[in-house]
């Protein structure tokens, strides 16, 4: 029925066939007790009902058999879920996992970093899970891998994958307006295919699509776009088209000023994001991008925002 596909999944697996065996089995004795009952059970001429009051008996059975089931569930729920927050192994790979709004980072021990999970098979894998705005949750479904993000809580999962594919990665708590855009893959390879990938940094730098401008590839690698378009519609920050050189009202340390969108700007804009505040737009939506855009990316972006006019 299922494949398991990390080292535990099996064990999340075993906790919720039982349960759900458990359900089952009192749905069907339940519902079949009900009917017999009420043709058995039901008024007739001449028949009075009988009080019953207190049987010990009764009451021990239902209480010890539920007592047994729950505690049964518990072991198989503890079963899965230990090995995922138990001390992950000393030569499992550190993946430094952040979560935004609204998207995912991936940073490799060797700087890489991606916005999908890229693992090899059957390596221990620990993502160090920092979230640096609101609470987010890491789920991958086919994993059994849940964990809540919570800023300035930071917790581990570790895990192995057991075999190569590529399964849906995404945000399962509610973080706010763009929440459904926190979706993104997990893409295990195999060993060798994986450490090619890996030591080749020369796909380091984000790879525009045929077509693409570079500075348009790096703000979608970056999920700018979650929160502003590019054909002038109001989404949570402001759009793109017609921003260079425009006039814009800003609202700085409480004080509206007027301002003309340059390149210190969209610098500030992007590296101190609440600094200036364009008016009528909330603060405090949007983090620093200073560890995730390099100086470089940010004269790909300006001379993109320029040609958009
Ligand atoms: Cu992040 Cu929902």
């Amino acid at each position: 029925m299922y494949k398991s596909l990390t080292n535990y999944s099996d064990k999340v697996d075993d906790a919720f066939l039982f349960i759900l065996s458990v359900i089952v089995f009192f749905f069907v004795a339940i519902s079949i007790t009900i009917v017999v009952f009420l043709v058995k059970y039901r008024a007739r001429e001449g028949r009075v009902a009988k009080q019953i009051e207190g049987n010990n008996m009764l009451e021990v059975i239902w209480t010890v058999i539920p007592l047994i089931l729950v505690l049964v569930m518990f072991y198989f729920g503890w079963r899965g879920w230990k090995p995922m927050f138990s001390k992950a192994p000393k030569d499992a790979m550190v993946i430094n996992t952040t979560s935004r709004m609204w998207n995912f980072g991936f940073e490799y021990e060797n700087g890489k970093r991606t916005d999908t999970l890229y693992i090899p098979a059957n390596k221990a894998i620990k993502l160090d899970l920092e979230s640096i705005d609101v609470i987010h949750s890491i789920y991958i479904p086919a994993f059994r891998l849940k964990q809540d993000m919570v800023p300035g809580d930071n917790k581990s999962v570790w895990f192995i994958a057991n075999e190569p594919g590529r399964h849906d990665l995404f945000c399962t708590e509610y973080c706010g307006l763009r929440h459904s855009y926190m979706y993104t893959a997990v893409v295990v390879m195999p060993e060798d295919e994986f450490n090619e990938w890996y030591v080749d940094t020369t796909k380091r730098e984000i790879q525009a699509a045929p077509g693409v401008h570079p500075g348009l590839a790096i703000m979608q690698a970056n999920a700018c776009n979650t929160c502003h378009s590019l054909d002038g519609s109001r989404l949570v920050g402001p759009s793109y088209k017609g921003l260079w050189g425009k006039e814009e009202v800003v609202v700085t340390n409480g004080k509206k000023r007027t301002i003309v969108v340059d390149e210190e700007y969209i610098r500030r804009s992007i590296w101190e994001p609440n600094a200036d505040i364009v008016d009528g737009y909330n603060k405090g939506l949007m983090q620093s991008y200073k560890d995730q855009i390099t100086a470089a990316e940010m004269d790909s972006i300006i001379v993109f925002l320029k040609g958009l006019n």
